[in-house]
């Protein structure tokens, strides 16, 4: 498995480490964050913000892509650099508190960047604010207040402004805490800032951000973020206890026993492993075969 997972790994020297590119894509959100900020209204008038600033001309446009982008990558990169290194068995070498805190900063990573996209109250963004309080909600009233937490009393047609104070503040202040934590700096190397930010330039020049569709739009094909349609799709056929509570609850617990249970971390792994297949088929379907009112276009 080590010799693979080197062969996989290993030589890359066209390109920084996924650890290193994360870490800069996390730098260039935070710049292209606060740079934002200026222009955007949290709330009602979310969409108009964006709205405006994406047609205010090419810089406006391209700074809500640089942004948008940058995101994707963190998550992707940060992807990519988990799996790596579970796959070279690092869990081995970690404290156990370390460990869970690394668990929980994954979790705020997603957080921080989910939140960004519930901020814009576009109709795809609400349709992911209503897959994500209804799940947050399931358990009661420990779920409702959690959701009024992070979520605010956001109504069918009025987003609120809670999402983007977590956004801003709690999600990616902890992200940025729990990721100092886990390497002791929050620059990354000068090469991989670099060829993040013209990687980024580049994509978000040639290939303008979508901001998604006006509430008021009759848009029937509403879908989230590439890393979120896989629990669109699990979601419209699967009980919420079930795909939006067991399954990720499942998954951390795994996690969270990889260091603890070495003799069998190969269970783990492969069950780990089923359930990641299993979510990417979900997405891919989510993404290619459903239409209007999500309805299966091989139908
Ligand atoms: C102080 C830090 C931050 C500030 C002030 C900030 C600000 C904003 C603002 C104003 C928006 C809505 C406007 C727009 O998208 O054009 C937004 C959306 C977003 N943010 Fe941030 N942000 C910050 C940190 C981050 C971080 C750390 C990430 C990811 C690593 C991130 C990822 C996103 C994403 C993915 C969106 C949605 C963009 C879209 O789907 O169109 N942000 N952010």
């Amino acid at each position: 498995m080590r010799i693979e997972t080197e062969k996989i790994f290993a030589k890359r020297i066209w390109l920084p480490g996924w650890g290193e590119i994360a870490l800069s894509a996390l730098q260039l959100a935070l710049i292209s964050g606060m740079m934002l900020i200026p222009f955007f209204l949290p709330g009602t008038e979310a969409f108009k913000t964006v709205s405006l600033l994406n047609g205010s001309g090419f810089i406006g446009r391209w700074l809500h892509g640089f942004h948008s982008y940058s995101g994707d990558i963190f998550i992707f990169a940060s992807l990519i650099h988990t799996l790596e290194y579970l796959l070279k068995k690092s869990y081995r070498e970690y404290h156990l508190k370390s460990w869970a805190l690394l668990i929980v900063l994954a979790v705020m990573a997603l957080l921080a960047v989910f939140s960004g996209f519930l901020s814009i109250g576009s109709k795809e963004s609400f349709a992911a604010l209503h897959i994500f309080s209804g799940i947050l909600e399931l358990p009661g009233k420990t779920g409702k207040a959690l959701s009024l937490f992070i979520l605010g009393n956001a109504g069918a047609n009025t987003p609120s402004a809670s999402v983007y104070f977590h956004h801003i503040a709690t999600f990616t202040v902890l992200t940025i805490v729990l990721t100092y934590m886990h390497i002791k700096r929050l620059k990354a190397e000068s090469y991989a800032f670099y060829y993040t930010f013209v990687l980024l330039l580049a994509i978000s020049l040639f290939f303008p951000a979508h901001i998604g569709q006006a509430l008021s739009s009759p848009a029937q094909v509403l879908k989230g973020p590439w890393y979120f349609i896989g629990l669109q799709e699990l979601l419209s056929w699967m009980p919420v206890w079930l795909g939006g509570w067991l399954l990720p609850i499942l998954v951390l617990i795994l996690l969270a026993l990889l260091p603890y249970l070495r003799k069998y971390d190969w269970v783990i792994l492969y069950i780990l492993t089923v359930i990641f297949l299993f979510y990417l088929a979900e997405g891919a379907i989510g993404w290619f075969l459903r239409g209007a009112g999500w309805q299966l276009l091989l139908r």
